[in-house]
């Protein structure tokens, strides 16, 4: 930890209640979640929905530039009483924070602590520093040292995140997570046993395992033998509580046969598999040196299929990577065509500080990656739309996240992961039978069927 002495910074009275403020990805999203409980631990609560916060946590993302520069406008917002009416301490965490540190504090004076994704756990000390008026960045990577130092999961909630492998060690050449996030680790096998039971308990009946590269990880079971994460969702499966297991997201490098097994042999394992692919021609998918062709992606979906046939599935998409040329886009239409994603993440490619691409020749023009995108766009609604249509008839069961807009109704999801809101007698929590009756573009319509009962 660096602490740094500024003039403008006056002692600060110590902050009794925090808001995190968590931007990108579902690992943010738990590491959001963690640093809310660091907090508890320190003494402060979460401030009440439409309260002013005393510590405000902006857990940022650098993944693409509006993301990153987002954090500026929000400090702003943030100081000028636009957000809430008085002006709270604030935080930078993430992956903004990771990649500039030192910059967010030359820039926003008003920020009192900068920490990276891997230093989170000396929150509570540099909350300190920062009541003290001693401003505090803290971008160290210690390998995996953070999760030993965190207090036991205790948040109640029927769905829950699990950080099982961090970091990333496959240097697509748009991508800043591997400076960011560092190299990739996993977490021991019986740490995460201990934190999925401890999530069980506190009510989680969903668990989704997390990493950068999930399918990355590996470690040794409690009897020593080596286990990838096929292994780990075999045991956690085995554990009683949790209905449903989920896992995101995966290169398809990684693919062990064991986890396409897996799909077809574990109950609760759901049928979903988010798979990026980025794009669909050879050429581009070398220059962004992602180690697979388009072929070996369809064929490895293929296996997917095979092993549960009703799977859904999602992936990653970037338009516009520098050179690429109007057939080589249209290659990559090819391939939704050929897999027929139920939903899908789609983005302009956006030069990114450090990385390969940033500096190749062959930037492509706004408006042409502006054109690309809604094309593309286009096909994935109209492949989400028949996803969801083609649910329409059959029941299956929803797990019951939370209520929805209208008094009476309930909003969860289905096993193949859309969103689905009914009315009737429910709790959040509960897994229940509902009949598929009306899709929309997002979301489907639902309904208990009248013999049904809640479990
Ligand atoms: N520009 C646009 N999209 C990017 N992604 C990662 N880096 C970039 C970038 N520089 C996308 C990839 C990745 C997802 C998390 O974000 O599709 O899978
Ligand atoms: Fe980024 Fe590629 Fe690693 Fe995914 S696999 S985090 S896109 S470098």
């Amino acid at each position: 930890m660096k602490p740094t002495t500024d003039p403008r910074v006056a002692p600060n009275e110590s902050p009794k209640t925090y808001r995190v403020k968590s931007f990108g990805c579902q690992m943010n999203v738990y590491d959001g979640e963690r640093m809310g409980e660091l907090l508890d631990e320190k003494g402060l609560s979460p401030a009440p929905e439409g309260e002013d916060a005393d510590l405000v946590v902006l857990n940022t993302c650098h993944i693409r530039e509006k993301a990153a520069e987002k954090i500026y406008s929000d400090i702003g917002r943030l100081t000028k009483g636009k957000t809430q009416k008085k002006a709270p301490m604030i935080a930078v965490a993430g992956c903004v924070a990771q990649a500039e540190g030192e910059e967010i504090m030359t820039r926003a004076p008003a920020v009192s602590m900068v920490v990276g994704p891997q230093a989170y756990h000396r929150l509570p000390d540099m909350l300190d520093s920062a009541v003290a008026g001693e401003r505090a960045t803290d971008t160290d990577m210690p390998a995996i040292a953070k999760f030993g130092a965190l207090p036991a999961r205790k948040r109640r909630s029927p769905t829950a995140f699990l950080t099982v492998q961090e970091g990333c060690d496959k240097f697509c050449t748009y991508c800043v997570v591997p400076y960011t996030r560092g190299a990739e680790i996993s977490r021991p096998f019986s740490d995460l046993i201990d934190e999925a039971r401890r999530l069980i308990e506190a009510g989680a009946r969903e668990i989704t395992l997390l990493g950068q590269n999930v399918n990355a990880w590996a470690g040794e079971d409690d009897a020593g033998r080596p286990v990838g994460l096929a292994g780990l969702i075999r045991a956690i499966a085995k554990l009683d509580g949790v209905e449903r297991l989920r896992y995101t997201t995966s290169h398809p490098n990684d693919m062990e046969d064991d986890l396409i097994a897996a799909h077809g042999e574990v109950a609760k394992l759901m049928p979903y598999l988010h798979l990026p692919v980025q794009s669909g021609n050879d050429r581009v998918l070398k220059a962004m040196n992602r180690a697979h062709t388009a072929e070996s992606y369809l064929r490895l979906l293929e296996r997917f299929r095979e092993a549960r046939p009703d799977i859904a599935l999602s992936g990653d998409f970037i338009v516009g990577f520098p050179g690429e040329t109007e057939e080589e886009f249209q290659d990559t239409l090819a391939v939704i065509d050929e897999v027929r994603y139920s939903q899908a993440f789609s983005f302009k490619y956006s030069p990114r500080p450090g990385t390969p691409a940033a500096t190749m020749d062959n930037q492509i023009p706004r408006d042409v990656m502006d054109d690309r995108l809604a094309r593309l766009q286009e096909r994935l609604n109209r492949d989400q739309r028949a996803f969801n249509d083609a649910l329409v008839g059959k029941t299956c069961s929803i797990l019951v996240e939370r209520k929805g807009k209208l008094p009476g109704q309930w909003l969860g999801k289905s096993p193949w992961l859309t969103s689905v809101w009914f009315e009737g007698a429910a709790e959040i929590g509960d897994l229940i039978e509902v009949e598929l009756v009306d899709a929309g573009p997002n979301s489907i319509a639902g309904r208990i069927p009248q013999t049904a009962n809640a479990t």
